[in-house]
């Protein structure tokens, strides 16, 4: 699958969110070692902190199904301004399953994308990949 493909799944997979409260969709595509594909999308809560972002939906996909590593991963919002960044918490969980190399990749809704390796957004993290 190309980096293009997997931005436009998660372009898709923002429909899903449930996103009451701030009104901000994200989704979440990511690929695993093997080329299996997971999305997510953000699930909110009344009580706001159980709230999850779309990229810990698609790892808790992948990690409940067994699988260990992730290679890449991409994000989509309505933001037009900007390419949507994964939240620290996320880059925290993201370090957990991927390599230093893998890519994280941002992208507009008009489908337009940077890729970043997660080093890169995520720079002296406190890890304990293999
Ligand atoms: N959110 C994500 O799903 N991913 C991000 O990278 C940033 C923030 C969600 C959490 C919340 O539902 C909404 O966006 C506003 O913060």
């Amino acid at each position: 699958m190309t980096d293009k493909e997997l931005v436009e799944l998660a372009i898709k997979a923002k429909e899903n969110a449930y996103n009451p409260y701030s009104g901000f969709k994200v989704g979440a595509a990511l690929l695993t070692e093997d080329g299996t594909l997971y999305t997510g999308c953000n699930i909110e809560s009344v009580s706001f902190t159980p709230t999850i972002c779309a990229e810990r939906v698609a790892v808790s996909k992948a990690i409940s199904e067994g699988h260990r590593k992730i290679v890449k991963i991409a994000i989509a919002s309505d933001l037009e301004s900007d390419f949507i960044y994964p939240c620290g918490v996320c880059r925290q969980v993201l370090c957990e399953f991927m390599p230093s190399e893998g890519h994280i990749i941002v992208s507009k809704p008009n489908g337009d994308y940077k890729i970043h390796t997660l080093k890169e957004v995520f720079p002296f993290g406190f890890s304990n990949y293999k």
